[in-house]
C-alpha cells in the first residue's frame, strides 16, 4: 500500500453508502501459472485494490451494509516456512491494523464464515460473470444458507453486478489519482523520448522495448500497463502486434505504443517515428493528417461535450486526408457514411484510462454517449494503417501511423497528461539527431 489508507476506507464508505443493503464479495485476481513452478508476474484486481490497497494474492474482501457498516478483509495467513521461500505476507492480524479493516480472517476460513455473513442479507453483490469458478462459489455458499431456512435464516434473494457502482466510482479520478497517472504519463514519455534517441536502422525491435523497460525500471515503474507494441514497417498495420522480433529498416516507419504502470495506475502512449531520423515527404503526409485528426480530437475533448465529439472530430480531418491522399473517394460526408475510412482506420479514437489501460466505466449512459465530465481519463488515439493493395498507392504501402496521448478532463477544457513525448516532425527529428 503506498497510499494513506483512509483513501481507500473512504472509498469502500463511498461503495457501502451505494449498496444501501445487503454483502459484498469482491475476491482479488488469481495467480497464473506459467509453467513449472513458475508463474506470470502477479498482478491485483484493480477494483479489489481500488477498495482496498492490499496487493497480494489469495485475498478477498466482503462489505455488509446498512445501519452498522463493516469491511472485512480474508487474507492468508502468516506461514513462515512460506515466507522463507516466497516472501513476506502481512497476515490477518497486521492487515486489519494497517489497512484499517473492521476485521480481518485467514483466507482459509472464507466459506464458514461467509455462510453465516450472507445469513439474512437481502441482496448478495458480486462481480456477476468475471469468473464462472467464483459465481459458482458463491451460489454454492448461497445454497448452504438457503438450505438453513428452517432455522428461520433466510439467504440473499437477489444477486447483483458490484462493478455497476465500483465502475462509475473508477471513472471519475480524484486529485490523488489525478498525481500518480501524471508519473505515469511523464516516466512514460520519458522513455518514449529514450527509444527516439536511441533507434537506428539495424537495430532489433526488442532492443527498442529493452530501452523502454529500462527507462520505466529505473524511474520505479517496475512494469509495463501492457505489453510494448514496438512495430517497424509493415507491422505497424497489426493492431495488437507484440512479437517485436524484427529487423528495424532503413527507410521504415516505427510504430511504439508503450506505457508504464505507476501504483496500479497505466499510461498509454503511442508514438510513430522515422527509423532512420528522417520522415519521407510521403510518410510526412500521412503523419501530418494523423497529427492533425488528434489535435481535432483533443480539441473536442471538453467538459459537456459527448463521449463521441473526440472521435467525430478525428473521423472528420481522416476522412479528408483520406480522400487527398486517394485512398477514399467521394466527399468527407459520403466518406463517413459509407464508413470506406475503415480500411485505413478501423479502430476507435480512445478508451477510459485508469487503474486498468482499458479502464473501467461505461460509454453510454441508456442509449446515449455519455457526457464528458471533469475528472475523466481516456486516450486520445487516431491512425492510419496502410496496407498493399492495387487500389491503394504504391508509395503508401506499409505506412502504419497511431499518436496517443493521455487526456484528462478538466473543468476548462482538458490537459494532455502524455505531452513531454514529442509528436511534431521536426520535434522528432531534431531529438533523432541528438
Ligand atoms: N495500448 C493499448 C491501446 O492503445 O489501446
Ligand atoms: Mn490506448
Ligand atoms: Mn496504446
Amino acid at each position: 500500500m503506498t497510499m494513506d489508507p483512509t483513501i481507500y476506507a473512504q472509498r469502500r464508505a463511498r461503495l457501502l453508502e451505494q449498496m444501501q443493503r445487503g454483502i459484498a464479495v469482491i475476491p482479488t485476481a488469481e495467480e497464473v501459472a506459467r509453467n513449472g513452478d513458475t508463474h506470470y508476474a502477479y498482478r491485483h484486481d484493480s477494483s479489489f485494490y481500488y477498495l482496498t490497497g492490499f496487493a497480494e494474492p489469495e485475498a478477498v474482501l466482503v462489505l455488509i451494509a446498512g445501519a452498522a457498516p463493516q469491511a472485512i478483509l480474508f487474507c492468508r495467513e502468516k506461514n513462515l516456512e512460506r515466507e522463507i521461500w516466497d516472501g513476506y505476507r502481512v497476515g490477518p492480524e497486521a492487515a486489519q491494523q494497517q489497512f484499517g479493516f473492521d476485521a480481518a480472517y485467514p483466507i482459509a476460513q472464507l466459506d464458514e464464515k461467509l455462510t453465516g455473513l450472507m445469513a439474512n442479507q437481502p441482496v448478495l453483490f458480486c462481480p456477476l460473470g468475471a469468473d464462472a469458478a467464483w459465481d459458482q462459489r458463491l451460489l454454492k455458499l448461497r445454497a448452504a444458507v438457503q438450505a438453513r431456512v428452517r432455522s428461520g435464516i433466510r439467504a440473499p434473494d437477489e444477486i447483483r453486478d458490484v462493478r455497476a457502482l465500483l465502475h462509475e466510482m473508477r471513472l471519475l479520478k480524484d486529485a490523488v489519482e489525478l498525481d500518480i497517472m501524471r508519473r505515469a504519463a511523464a516516466i512514460s514519455a520519458q522513455a518514449h523520448r529514450r527509444a527516439m534517441q536511441f533507434t537506428r536502422p539495424g537495430q532489433f525491435e526488442y532492443q527498442v522495448e529493452a530501452e523502454l523497460l529500462h527507462e520505466f525500471c529505473r524511474h520505479g515503474a517496475r512494469h509495463a500497463a501492457y505489453p510494448s507494441i514496438v512495430a517497424g514497417g509493415a507491422n505497424a498495420c497489426v493492431l495488437h502486434y507484440v512479437d517485436n522480433h524484427a529487423r528495424l529498416n532503413d527507410g521504415d516507419l516505427l510504430l511504439i505504443d508503450a506505457g508504464c504502470e505507476v501504483e496500479g495506475y497505466a499510461a498509454d502512449i503511442t508514438r510513430t517515428l522515422p527509423v532512420n531520423g528522417k520522415f519521407s515527404a510521403a510518410q510526412k503526409e500521412v503523419y501530418e493528417i494523423v497529427l492533425a485528426a488528434q489535435a481535432a480530437a483533443i480539441a473536442a475533448a471538453r467538459p459537456g461535450n459527448t463521449w463521441d465529439a473526440p472521435h467525430d472530430a478525428a473521423l472528420r480531418v481522416l476522412a479528408q486526408g483520406f480522400i487527398d491522399l486517394k485512398l477514399c473517394q467521394g466527399s468527407v460526408d459520403g466518406v463517413l457514411e459509407s464508413e470506406s475510412y475503415k480500411k485505413f482506420y478501423m479502430h476507435r479514437t480512445g478508451h477510459w484510462l485508469g487503474m486498468d489501460v482499458h479502464d473501467a466505466g461505461d460509454y453510454k449512459v441508456g442509449d446515449q454517449w455519455r457526457k464528458l465530465q471533469s475528472g475523466m481519463v481516456f486516450t486520445v488515439e487516431p491512425g492510419c494503417y496502410i496496407r498493399p493493395a492495387d487500389d491503394v498507392p504504391q508509395a503508401l504501402w506499409n505506412i502504419g501511423i497511431r499518436i496517443e496521448d493521455d487526456v484528462v478532463i478538466t473543468a476548462q477544457g482538458n490537459e494532455v497528461l502524455t505531452s513531454a513525448a514529442p509528436k511534431a516532425v521536426a520535434e522528432i527529428e531534431e531529438l533523432m539527431r541528438t
